[in-house]
């Protein structure tokens, strides 16, 4: 059973990583509306795996016996002034998110919650991943600068990334179902 502190404090984690699909959908439709379809895809897949995100946490919470709410989500930022700010934009929001696990972590620990400590490794190790990618997103928008065929090959192979559920988890089915 859940306290309702780490209940609370799960709930707002699922908010912000709906934030993060929303503000990821909102960079593709900008990456969409400067031609560049291969980001814009590529911000698509990140912006469905930030509602697996928010899913697998809302679950949690609903399995765990406490009670998944939802709240308003933020409006995110609508426009970008280059390819290069965006997935500067995408670093540092994922940086900030790895601080927000943690302190999530240190939640559960202060409520001697192992079992809420176990189901957050996965998004510890999530994190690592989301960091690594964001690292290489950036590093071929700021080799590519403003240099156009750079930037047509850079949004060519981001547009090759494919959405897969993690093992074990689809997002349709509800929770009864899957039992
Ligand atoms: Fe769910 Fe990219 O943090």
């Amino acid at each position: 059973m859940l306290s309702e502190k780490m209940n609370e404090a799960l709930n707002v984690q699922a908010n912000r990583e709906l934030y993060s699909s929303y503000l990821y959908l909102s960079m593709s439709y900008y990456f969409e509306s400067i031609k560049m379809s291969g980001f814009a895809s590529w911000m698509r897949v990140q912006a469905g795996e930030e509602l697996v995100h928010t899913l697998k946490m809302l679950d949690y919470v609903a399995e765990a016996g406490g009670r998944a709410r939802m709240m308003a989500v933020e409006a995110p930022r609508f426009s970008w002034d280059s390819p290069e700010q965006a997935f500067q934009h995408v670093w540092d929001h994922e940086r900030m998110v790895t601080g927000l696990i943690h302190a999530l972590m240190g939640v559960a620990i202060s409520e001697k919650d192992g079992a809420t400590k176990n189901f957050l490794q996965w998004y510890v190790d999530e994190q690592v991943e989301e960091e690594e990618s964001s690292d290489a997103v950036l590093s071929k928008a700021r080799a590519a600068g403003n240099d156009v065929s750079r930037l047509q090959a850079a949004d060519r192979e981001l547009g090759q990334r494919r959405f897969k559920f993690p093992r074990g988890f689809e997002i349709f089915p509800n929770l009864a179902m899957l039992k």
